[in-house]
């Protein structure tokens, strides 16, 4: 899926991250340990290993982390990405992942909206949102749309 950040609103970066339903926002480069266990034992895969490999997103509660969102992880080039990170104007989005136990209280579609402005700031139009899964979310809280559907290597 694509967002196009010109056209849609999105919390300005440079307002101090607030805290959303008493859970902090932080954004940092990389993971730490503790941030690496939460991403592997919650979503596994490869989800860690781009979120060290990236800028990250964070929502926490009492300073463990229960949600993040990964931008511009470079690192991991899957091969349906060549064409769009060959462009300069498209920056890449995801992971994006919150804990069972604090979804559908609007963190996963704030640490979204955080991340689409912060790849903003970092000067780029689009956002691409690699194999997405909930294409309804994507739609309704980030204005995405879907540009290429995979039919596998
Ligand atoms: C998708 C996800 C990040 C949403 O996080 P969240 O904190 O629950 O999101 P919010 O509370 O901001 O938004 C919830 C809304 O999104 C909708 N939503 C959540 N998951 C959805 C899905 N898979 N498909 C469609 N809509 C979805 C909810 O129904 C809810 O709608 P409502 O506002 O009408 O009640 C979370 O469900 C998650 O971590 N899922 C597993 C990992 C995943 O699929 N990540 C995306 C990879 S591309």
């Amino acid at each position: 899926m694509l967002v196009d950040l010109a056209l849609t609103e999105f919390k300005d970066e440079a307002d101090p991250p607030k805290a959303h339903a008493g859970f902090a926002l932080e954004k940092r480069h990389g993971i730490s340990a503790n941030e690496r266990t939460f991403i592997d034992s919650t979503f596994g895969g490869s989800w860690a290993a781009e979120a060290g490999a990236g800028w990250n997103w964070f929502a926490m509660a009492d300073g463990a982390p229960v949600g993040f969102c990964t931008f511009e992880q470079r690192f991991h080039r899957w091969w349906w990405l060549t064409t769009w990170l060959a462009r300069s104007d498209v920056g890449v989005f995801g992971p994006l992942g919150v804990h069972q136990s604090v979804r559908g209280i609007g963190l996963g579609s704030v640490l979204a909206r955080r991340t689409l402005c912060s790849l903003r700031s970092l000067g780029f139009a689009y956002a691409i949102i690699p194999a997405v899964g909930p294409v309804e979310f994507y739609e309704r809280y980030c204005g995405a749309r879907v540009v290429e559907r995979l039919t596998g290597p």
